[in-house]
């Protein structure tokens, strides 16, 4: 299982309210409790902070902000000592505006590093090049008044997208990724990377025609010209060459937001590119049975023979999947997500069953809210710092934390669930355990049983036995069919089984359960 850290928000260690690398360390203990393998740290690089660390300035230090490289050498070293593996953010495919080789490209047409970035001349008619559209709102292109070109920024003016189609830059990125390898790293989580390379001829995106389906103004386009070009995937074959040469064991975990073919794409044509190209379809599906069972299906036929899936809930950009589902379910999607084939992802927070927290209009931190307001796309909510304990700084800070805490700071924190079975941080626990020591749920083939609106009921089978999870999608009592009769039950989401044994032939609302079947 992967652990998403977002630094700023996990534990402050000098009372600055921001979260820091000496803070994470001191957390290494509750990762390794909860059944922790590897930890993904969101970006930890010098950066001005634009987007919160995914605006890089140097692909090779430490943002004093979160500490200094001997802070990450002992996270790491601490890390290691402890079992648990770790994986940096890598964010290829634009930089800070104020790293210096932008900062050089920027400075004149002339300059050896102009075409380290994408630049274009205006359109014929005047204006920027194309229709492109920015992530965050408004045109992806901004005018360099001084130069009179364009420059191409898919997310904040700040982003400047770097030109991958240049050797020297391709060379540089994978210097860098070299650095943290050298360094002892296990991986990276790669940052936005279907929009590594543009089309070259710039061609107009086409409309989308269900941009009525989603909020974000970036969707009235297609990325037909600007996502996922072929050019892409040889990057990633380099990356996977790299990582290799360190040990097969390192890892590759990438952001792409794909479908399921292009998924399969993103995996490579021999899997020689990504080992963990993200599965992000249970973050916006309708959440029903039905849809789920019928996903899972889709995406175990997609996948090329020999790849291996994962499974996300939640990230730092998205609504928390308890805001999105519901307190009720947070169980449900626990107990899926821990129990489906392949490697789940999990974001901090998550295993607290934390929900959104409302933050005022003054307290806004993130450009995306702050660019195009109040369509809910801000992702503060989903970026508050980890409570820990109740009362005033919730354990995170001594100081003033750089994002509020919701009411769950004292109802719902990691003290208060570590001392109940029955909580959901008991339940992400006793799952975890369950996946290590029952050898079906770790590697064991899926197989759909059964499924309706309410109810989802699904075999694990590995050589040395079968495991069932039958998981109620209802607020109401359900008595699947698909059940099979005479097995035995490992867990309950339900505290009411207490330690009953005896495989249940029907559900309690919003009980998910794991039954062992006998084998023969
Ligand atoms: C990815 C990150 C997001 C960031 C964006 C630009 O989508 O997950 O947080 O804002 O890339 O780097
Ligand atoms: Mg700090």
């Amino acid at each position: 299982m992967i652990y998403q850290v977002y630094p700023r928000s996990f534990q402050d260690s000098d009372g600055d309210g921001v979260g820091d690398l000496a803070g994470i360390r001191s957390r290494l203990d509750y990762l390794v409790e909860l059944g922790v393998d590897a930890v993904w740290l969101s970006p930890i690089y010098p950066s001005p902070m634009a987007d919160f660390g995914y605006d890089v300035s140097d692909y090779t230090g430490v943002d004093p902000l979160f500490g200094t490289l001997a802070d990450f050498d002992a996270l790491l070293e601490r890390a290691h000592e402890l079992g648990l593996k770790v994986l940096l953010d890598f964010v290829p495919s634009h930089s800070s505006e104020e790293h210096p080789w932008f900062v050089a490209s920027r400075s004149s047409r002339d300059d050896p590093k102009r075409d380290w970035y994408v630049w274009s001349d205006p359109a014929p008619e005047g204006g920027p090049p194309n229709n492109w559209v920015s992530e965050f709102g408004g045109s992806a292109w901004e005018l360099d008044e001084a130069s009179g070109q364009y420059y191409l920024h898919h997310f904040l003016v700040a982003q400047p997208s770097l030109n991958w189609r240049h050797p020297d830059v391709r060379a540089a990125m994978l210097d860098a990724m070299r650095f943290w390898f050298e360094r002892g790293i296990d991986g990276f989580r790669v940052d936005a990377f279907h929009l590594l390379v543009a089309d070259e001829a710039l061609r107009d995106n086409p409309e989308n025609p269900d941009a009525d389906a989603w909020v974000s103004p970036a969707r009235r386009l297609l990325g037909t010209h600007t996502a996922h070009q072929p050019e892409t995937h040889a990057a990633g074959v380099a990356m996977r060459e790299l990582a290799d040469r360190y040990s097969p064991e390192r890892v590759l975990l990438v952001e792409t937001h794909a479908n399921l073919e292009e998924l399969a794409l993103y995996h490579g044509p021999e899997l020689n590119a990504f080992h963990l190209p993200f599965n992000f379809d249970l973050l916006t599906r309708e959440w029903s049975a039905h849809a789920i069972a019928a996903f899972v299906d889709a995406y175990e036929a997609s996948l090329p023979a020999g790849a291996w899936p994962n499974w996300v809930l939640g990230n730092h950009d998205i609504s928390r999947v308890a805001s999105r589902i519901g307190p009720a379910q947070v169980p449900v999607a626990a107990m899926l997500l821990l129990t489906l084939r392949g490697t789940p992802i999990i974001y901090q927070g998550d295993e607290l069953g934390l929900e959104d927290v409302p933050v005022a209009a003054g307290d806004v931190q993130d450009p995306w809210e702050l660019n195009v307001p109040g369509l809910g796309l801000g992702r503060d909510p989903v970026r508050t710092p980890m409570p820990w304990v109740s009362g005033e700084g919730g354990g995170f800070t001594t100081g003033k934390p750089w994002l509020p805490f919701g009411r769950e700071r004292d109802e719902r924190n990691v003290a208060l669930q570590a001392a109940r079975t029955d909580s959901v941080l008991g339940l992400y626990k006793r799952l975890l355990r369950l996946r290590r020591d029952v050898r079906a749920l770790t590697v064991g083939a899926y197989r759909l049983l059964g499924s309706d609106e309410n109810v989802l009921v699904y075999e694990r089978g590995a050589d040395e036995g079968r495991v069932v999870v039958a998981l109620n999608f209802s607020d109401e009592r359900r008595d699947p069919e698909a059940i099979p009769a005479g097995a035995t039950l490992l867990l309950s989401s339900s505290s009411q089984r207490g330690g009953t044994r005896t495989a249940p032939s029907r559900l309690e609302p919003n009980e998910g359960v794991v039954l062992a079947l006998a084998s023969g």
